[in-house]
């Protein structure tokens, strides 16, 4: 089948499988890799993305579903030319290891301070609760969201 979707402000149209996931759409035939497959349940995160401004693992959305919709995804964060102030933040506090986990991660922060302007510590682990990181213990990536929400 076909769809038509708006991703990252851009109208796209794909031919898809009717079974396949919006992952796969976005990394497979929208060429947009940013967004990462780890463990295709809805488990890890690393797959988030914005479905008409919601937060999302796109891993668990069917690409069907997103037909007529808006996706957002880790990069349409950044605007001419420049970063994003999240992704910013995450690149000068070395939140970043492997880097797996952290498009989504950025996506999830972005979606927090776009919510909640100085939120928390409690929001913010309770916001990033859903997304796993097998490397950096954690402590750079609340450093990175602490210096975000300062900016
Ligand atoms: S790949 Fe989607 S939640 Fe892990
Ligand atoms: S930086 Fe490697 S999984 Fe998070």
């Amino acid at each position: 089948m076909r769809i038509e979707l708006t991703v990252n402000g851009e109208r796209r149209e794909t031919e898809i499988w009717e079974g396949e996931s919006l992952l796969f759409a976005l990394r497979e035939r929208l060429g947009l890799p940013g967004s990462k497959n780890a463990c295709e349940q809805g488990e890890c995160g690393s797959c988030s993305v914005l479905l008409d401004g919601k937060l999302v693992c796109a891993c668990l959305v069917l690409a069907a579903q997103a037909d007529g919709h808006a996706v957002v995804t880790v990069e349409g964060l950044a605007r001419d030319g420049e970063l994003h102030r999240v992704q910013q933040a995450f690149s000068e506090t070395g939140a970043v290891q492997c880097g797996f986990c952290t498009p989504g991660l950025i996506v999830a922060t972005a979606d927090l301070l776009e919510r909640k302007a100085a939120p928390s510590e409690d929001e913010i682990r309770e916001a990033l609760s859903g997304n796993l990181c097998r490397c950096t213990g954690y402590a750079k990536i609340f450093d990175a969201v602490r210096l975000a929400a300062e900016r």
